[in-house]
């Protein structure tokens, strides 16, 4: 099973950016807990993360033509603005989990917008860090044809 985890715009910055909303470990402590929990759950895990629009919409087309199995996707800012994106991820018909470090639903009122939330499977916001490892289980299962079962 091979999931693609795509991070947007500003998410390189982890650590150094608001670190009172998005913490103090840095984009490459995030990706060595995801890697280490994907090997944990048996799952084939690949990363990518822009600042860029477009860059995003071609790393989900290349996600469908590398034969992807789902995608756990953080748009950031972008989670709240593009459409381009929203399209791309109904267009190749992937399933996937948006994912938001912080609580999204509780800030400012222009990020309660999300245009990806209808193509996710579910929107996990507001747990760190371990909310891409949630995304990971919620997604698998699916893949699986399972329910998800919190360990809440
Ligand atoms: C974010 C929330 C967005 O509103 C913000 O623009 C981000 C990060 C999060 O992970 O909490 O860049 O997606």
């Amino acid at each position: 099973m091979r999931i693609l985890v795509i991070n947007g715009p500003n998410l390189n910055l982890l650590g150094i950016r608001e670190p009172d909303i998005y913490g103090k470990e840095d984009y490459n402590s995030l990706l060595r807990q995801i890697a280490a929990y994907a090997e944990e759950i048996g799952v084939d895990v690949q990363f990518f993360q822009s600042n860029h629009e477009g860059a995003i919409v071609d790393a989900i087309q290349d996600a469908y033509f590398q034969g992807i199995d789902g995608i756990v996707i953080n748009p950031a800012a972008y989670t709240h603005t593009s459409v381009a994106i929203a399209d791309a991820l109904k267009a190749v018909s992937l399933p996937g989990v948006e994912v938001h470090i912080s609580p999204v639903e509780k800030r400012e009122s222009f990020r309660q917008i999300s245009y990806v939330r209808d193509w996710a499977l579910a929107t996990v916001s507001g747990r760190g860090f371990a909310g891409y490892l949630q995304a990971l289980d919620i997604l698998k299962a699916h893949l699986e044809g399972k329910a998800y079962a919190s360990g809440d």
